[in-house]
């Protein structure tokens, strides 16, 4: 598969002329301004990330920086350290002891702070609380919660004492929560009553207590109070977390880890219709957050940081919690929706708390475009100096209209390539460094090493092809939980066993910029959140009225993607209006309300090759309504044809 963007955003790129320089004044007080950083760094990576892993805490110092035994790697080998006493204990009980750690903002517009001395205080109770359910180090831990300081303080307290948190987005259904549950045997979860959103409250916990009829790894359940308190109960198994923490110690040792203990697992989507839990650990992870945290954010004492993504995806992990409290910032959390009140209320939260720092999604800001300006320009902006992008290609107009009306052409843009599998950034700006332009994430980080590659491997030096890292980093995902060979089989097998195959597809140009157009594998991005179309095709064809489904994307304004489902329904059921409906709540209780098709077209047939494969590419084509590709190997040239006039009339 090629990217679906790339003809037409190709174009625009390659008209891109539009050139960023970083302003003289914020490169004189950028954490890194040094230009030749670049080639220093490529005599010797290794070196490079031990500098930065010299900035952490350790409790016994690594033997070696890197044991690269493709493409299994192991960083900071032999050393000790723990997660949280690095984002915590350091800074509480150094000079930042009062310093605001977390800065909360509810939705109906409560706030909470907690300085690191108080967080340090809450996430030890935390710790005592696990270890008083029977939580020991290697524990799974599902964490299903809304956007609440208790969600870092239960990420944190399961770093604290070793054990392997999976944090799996509020968003998800049961059926999600309980496949994550069971797929790596999860001890505990801490969930809420609910959470704000738009308005009223979210329940999560009846989820919860339907994930687990089927779920019996879950020996107990804690419940943060969020909303009514007003949900079920199974005594023995769920406990109210205020309860619990009133009576715990505030005092817990930190459990000192080998550098390549589990840290968290975090599932994510890919080509089958399982999902992955992506494996990260400690050491090198942690020094991947910091790094990336401290140059790509350029974080200072005085600095507000605000990531908006949730702690549900790798964003929030490394870039609320692990990154900018590594590094002593100030974090601030917001729980709801960016229209609730109104769709000012991000920029008057940045008025109001004085947010200097501001990482967020294409997809939001093509939703701030199309509500206007007037939104912003009604809010005082003016503590904003650095502006961040992840998630998805950023199209070169939201990439404007975020420099203009946001960073009032003042603030640098950082447009950030990773993934759930890096852990940490990989490509992107150095604010104090790179002329940017419009669209494009231009260079990897230093200590990163990145190629265009073809299909059988040869390096593209200017030009488009496949997205390939070269070396180990310290940030890597180590494996899938309890599937190496998937491991193996998805990333390090398209050219040898040293290369990493992202998924992406890229571009170079002359100067030596990577354009990143999207995924070339059977993967969505849709909002930024990444759908596997089997995993939607699998939650459509378990309607006990659908015979055979298709998902592919389609390209979409706000979203970036959308979801584009063909249906064949057995015989003898009506389609209908009604039954798309059905159908598209459907997918939303087998995977969560992200993964509805936004269209769904019945058909007595799908395109088929001779040898009975479902052919996508015409599938895209339909949706995207363009001309049909190459239809020579299909059984039945007209079953196109028939597709192509039902999209018209939809
Ligand atoms: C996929 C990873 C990284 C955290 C959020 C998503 C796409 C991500 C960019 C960017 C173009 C991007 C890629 C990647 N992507 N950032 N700046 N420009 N594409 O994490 O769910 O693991 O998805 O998101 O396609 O492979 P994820």
């Amino acid at each position: 598969m090629s990217p679906d963007t790339s003809s037409s955003m190709m174009d625009d790129l390659l008209h891109e002329t539009r050139v960023f320089e970083p302003s003289d004044e914020f490169k004189a007080q950028a954490n890194i301004n040094d230009p030749a950083i670049y080639e220093k760094e490529l005599a010797d990576p290794e070196a490079f990330w031990a500098g930065f892993a010299e900035e952490l805490d350790w409790n016994k110092k690594w033997d070696r920086v890197l044991q690269w035994d493709p493409p299994h790697a192991k960083w900071f080998v032999g050393a000790r350290m723990n997660a949280c006493y690095n984002c915590v204990d350091r800074h509480a009980d150094g000079a930042l002891g009062d310093k605001i750690a977390i800065l909360f903002e509810g939705e109906p517009g409560d706030t909470l702070t907690l300085t690191y001395k108080e967080l340090k205080r809450e996430v030890c109770k935390a710790a005592n609380v696990l270890k008083k359910l029977g939580v020991v180090k290697g524990d799974r831990i599902a964490i299903y919660m809304p956007m609440i300081p208790e969600a870092a303080i239960a990420m944190l307290a399961c770093a604290r004492i070793g054990a392997v948190h999976s944090v799996v987005f509020g968003g998800f259904s049961a059926d999600s929560l309980s496949d994550r549950i069971n797929d790596q045997q999860a001890k505990l979860v801490i969930t809420a009553d609910g959470g704000y959103r738009r308005g009223s409250i979210f329940a999560l916990k009846p989820t919860v207590d339907q994930a687990l009829g089927v779920s019996p790894s879950i020996e107990n359940v804690l419940v943060v109070r969020r909303g009514e308190g007003d949900c079920a109960w199974t005594d023995g198994r769920d406990h109210w977390w205020h309860e619990l923490m009133a009576e715990a110690r505030d005092e817990c040792e930190p459990e000192w880890c080998d550098s390549e203990d589990m840290l968290f697992v975090l599932y994510t989507s890919g080509t089958t219709g399982k999902p992955k839990g992506i494996v990260h650990t400690t050491g090198g992870y942690m020094v991947h957050a910091y790094a990336t945290s401290k140059w790509v954010f350029d974080l200072k004492d005085s600095d507000i940081f605000w990531c908006t993504a949730d702690v549900g995806w790798i964003t929030g992990h490394s870039y609320i919690v692990y990154g900018p409290l590594a590094n002593g910032a100030t974090v601030l959390m917001y729980e709801g929706v960016p229209n609730h009140p109104e769709q000012d209320r991000f920029w008057r939260i940045i008025e109001k708390h004085k947010v200097t720092v501001f990482y967020t999604a294409p997809t939001a800001i093509r939703s701030f475009m199309r509500w206007g300006e007037k939104w912003p320009d009604g809010c005082d902006l003016s503590s904003l100096r650095l502006l961040g992008s992840v998630g998805e290609p950023i199209n070169p107009e939201a990439w404007i209209w975020y420099h203009e009306n946001i960073g009032k052409k003042r603030c640098p843009i950082v447009d950030t390539w990773w993934q759930t599998e890096t852990g940490g950034i990989m490509i992107t700006p150095l604010p104090g460094i790179t002329a940017t332009k419009p669209g494009l994430a231009t260079r990897p980080f230093p200590g990163i090493a990145a190629e265009i590659l073809n299909e059988t491997g040869e390096k593209i030096g200017v030009g488009g092809g496949l997205l390939a890292i070269t070396s180990p980093w310290p940030g890597m995902l180590r494996g899938i939980y309890g599937d190496m060979d998937r491991y193996v089989d998805t990333y390090w097998s398209k050219w040898d066993k040293g290369t990493y195959f992202p998924g992406d597809g890229a571009k170079r140009d002359a100067q030596g910029y990577f354009w990143i157009l999207g995924r070339v594998d059977d993967v969505l991005n849709v909002s930024g959140h990444r759908i596997g179309t089997m995993e939607v095709e699998g939650a459509l064809v378990d309607h006990h009225e659908v015979a055979e489904s298709a998902v592919v994307g389609k390209k979409h304004e706000v979203k970036g993607q959308a979801v584009a489902a063909f249906v064949t329904l057995k015989e003898g059921i009506e389609a209908s209006l009604e039954k798309e409906t059905e159908l598209r709540n459907h997918v939303a209780k087998k995977i969560g309300a992200i993964a509805k098709p936004d269209s769904i077209i019945f058909t007595a047939e799908l395109p088929k090759t001779r040898s009975g494969k479902i052919m996508r590419r015409l599938l895209r084509d339909v949706a995207e309504g363009r001309a049909l590709g190459d239809t020579t190997t299909l059984t039945d040239p007209a079953v196109v044809d028939q597709l192509k006039e039902k999209y018209k009339d939809d």
